[in-house]
């Protein structure tokens, strides 16, 4: 495989559009705790106003020739994001500073998985959101039934700090000196 990295910006948002389609579709497959919710989740209700609300944004593509086979978009956000009508994310009292950063989407098309592909794009997640010195709390969101991310992401050094939204989705998080420690 010869592969390429690519950090793109995020007025090019749209080449992620069928990967994140297949993200959600994917995560729906895996989810059995109210599964109806992924019903109205797609590039359109997902990434874009997420890219928007941000105040950083990150994205990074993995390309096979021309094709995007991978992608993953972490951002900086006021904390205050996570506390909306859909839900309470985490106590927002247990971020000491305004802004907390997030590996937001992650997708690697299934014939590319199990390469260290993820890993590389973790890593540049991770090294991107360290670059910001007054973000100190990192999140990461994991759809129910998605056990294969729930323990990537643990072996990354995340650990899981709760459930919301009755089982739906379980939160992870890490602080900037866990990661060093990683
Ligand atoms: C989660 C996901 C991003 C991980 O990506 P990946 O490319 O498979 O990740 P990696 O290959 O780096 O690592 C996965 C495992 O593959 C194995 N692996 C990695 N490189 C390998 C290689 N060269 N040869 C053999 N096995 C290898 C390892 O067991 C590795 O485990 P480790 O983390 O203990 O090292 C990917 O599985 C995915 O896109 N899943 C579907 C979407 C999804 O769940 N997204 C997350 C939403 S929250």
């Amino acid at each position: 495989m010869n592969l390429v990295y690519e950090v793109i910006s995020e007025e090019k948002m749209e080449v992620c559009r069928d990967l994140c389609n297949e993200l959600m579709a994917f995560q729906k497959s895996k989810s059995h705790i109210r599964t109806e919710l992924f019903d109205s989740m797609n590039f359109e209700t997902r990434m874009v106003p997420s890219i928007k609300k941000a105040i950083h944004n990150f994205i990074v593509v993995v390309k096979d020739a021309d094709r995007i086979v991978g992608y993953v978009y972490s951002n900086i956000s006021p904390k205050e994001t996570y506390s909306n009508e859909f839900a309470t994310f985490f106590d927002l009292d247990s971020v000491r500073r305004k802004n907390v950063g997030c590996l937001s989407q992650f997708y690697i098309r299934e014939e590319y998985q199990k390469h260290g592909v993820g890993s590389t794009l973790f890593d540049m997640s991770m090294e991107w959101l360290k670059g910001f010195d007054d973000v100190e709390d990192y999140f990461i969101y994991v759809s129910n039934g998605n056990y294969n991310a729930l323990e990537f992401y643990k072996r990354k050094g995340f650990a899981v700090s709760h459930d919301i939204l009755d089982g739906f989705i379980t939160v992870l998080r890490s602080k900037k000196e866990d990661l060093r420690r990683a």
